[in-house]
């Protein structure tokens, strides 16, 4: 645990929020290791969440690319589909040691607002979701679903009325009410200790990764690859690696241009440094040091910041990034669905779209692994919207006019 990740990092908030920072930096210290939460959360993560996810060989892709053996981390088999829930589960569940009786929880796409309602729902506490409007109306389905978990789903008007919004109304919230409130953050990012905690709490993943590969090759793969928004799927599965000879590549969301607004990369030259949401880190930025708009197919890519610890990964060498379109993207959630059968959310194709460039220019025995960080039946009205338009529309309209039938009767 520390402050600092080299020179990123850190707590830069107001002295309002110093105290409720303080109350978990000392409950992540103390409860965290005891006994008794890490029991119960081992066997919630089995029982509940449905670990340890499978790593599955995929050997018809492996066989036509005639380089590396590809596996796949199929963590999208979590429950609610994605590895948001590791953390969310953990997160809910430290507020209950901490004696809070309620979680709130910013979401942008909703796949974080998901997993931390449906753990709320399982531990007994109560929840609130808070979400830009703009995104509440491109995402009703993780919305319906947040309700049907029992949230309560608010609705933020403020600024661009998307994710960063959100957490400036959620810090807000907590301020007012920390006593009782525990705030639950969705990546490795945000002012200490969350990008500490939250990388903790994903590292199940590569945890497993390792002792499976292990188990079923007798040694470590030559590279993982794994999406990096705010970057806790990436964190996730390095971090058992960081040790070894093994090559770690994130990618991130190359959007559908290289010009400002129509990506969210912030290495490679991408973004600068800066201290935006309580800590420091590289942020896509205009000129005028305002957050920059950002593009990505997938709803979970588009942050304009990222998690501290790449950073320093990043400049140390450590990790290597790199981008994927989003026309490439698309490609491999395909090539992933038709020859091994695997339906990839649309942030992790960005990682398995790398590794199909790569697998082939690997040699024949060696091993590439990648991070399937969500399963993609949440993204069905983009995929089925880009790839499958006509039927998708007529479906859509038919749907609508039996609404329409139904509010008649
Ligand atoms: C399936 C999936 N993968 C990846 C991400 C990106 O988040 P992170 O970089 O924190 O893993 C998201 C965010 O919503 C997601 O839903």
């Amino acid at each position: 645990m520390g402050k600092w990740f080299g020179a990123y990092g850190g707590q830069y908030v107001g002295e309002v929020l110093k105290p409720a920072l303080a109350e978990l930096e000392k409950a992540v210290i103390e409860i965290l290791p005891s006994e008794k939460f890490r029991s119960e959360y081992l066997r919630l993560l089995r029982n509940f969440v449905g670990r340890p996810t499978p790593l599955c060989p995929a050997e018809n892709l492996t066989e036509e690319l005639g380089g590396a053996s590809i596996y796949v981390k199929m963590e999208g088999l979590a429950h609610t589909g994605a590895h948001k829930i590791n953390n969310a589960l953990g997160q809910v569940l430290l507020a209950k040691h901490m004696g809070k009786n309620k979680v709130i929880a910013e979401t942008g796409a909703g796949q974080h607002g998901v997993a931390v309602a449906s753990a709320a729902a399982k531990l007994g506490l109560s929840c609130e979701i808070f979400m830009g409007s703009v995104d509440v109306k491109r995402q009703q389905p993780n919305v319906f679903l947040m309700k049907q978990f029992g949230a309560d789903v608010q609705v933020v008007e403020d600024g661009t009325k998307t994710l960063k919004d959100a957490v400036n109304a959620a810090l807000k919230d907590w301020v007012r009410e920390s006593k009782r409130t525990a705030y639950v953050l969705g990546s490795a990012l945000g002012p200490y200790p969350y990008p500490d905690m939250v990388r903790d709490f994903q590292r199940v993943i590569g945890d497993e990764t390792r002792s499976q590969i292990l188990e079923m090759t007798g040694r470590l793969p030559d590279e993982v690859v794994a999406c990096c928004g705010g970057g806790s799927n990436a964190m996730g599965i390095f971090t058992a690696f960081l040790e070894d000879p093994v090559a770690l590549t994130a990618v991130e969301a190359g959007g559908f241009g290289d010009k400002p607004g129509e990506h969210a990369v912030r290495m490679n030259g991408g973004g600068q440094t800066g201290i935006i949401e309580g800590y420091k880190s590289y942020f896509l930025q205009t000129d005028d040091g305002q957050v920059q708009s950002t593009h990505s197919i997938s709803a979970g890519l588009d942050y304009a910041g990222i998690g501290p610890q790449l950073v320093q990964l990043y400049e140390t060498g450590r990790v290597k990034f790199t981008k994927a379109y989003d026309s490439e993207v698309l490609q491999a959630y395909q090539e992933f669905a038709q020859k091994e059968g695997i339906i990839f959310a649309l942030e992790s194709a960005h990682a398995a779209a790398e590794v199909l460039k790569k697998a082939s220019q690997m040699k024949k025995n060696s091993i590439i692994v990648v991070n399937m960080s969500g399963r993609g039946d949440k993204d069905l009205f983009i995929t089925a919207g880009e790839l499958y338009t006509h039927e998708w529309k007529t479906f859509l309209n038919e749907e609508a006019d039996r609404l329409k039938d139904r509010s008649v009767r």
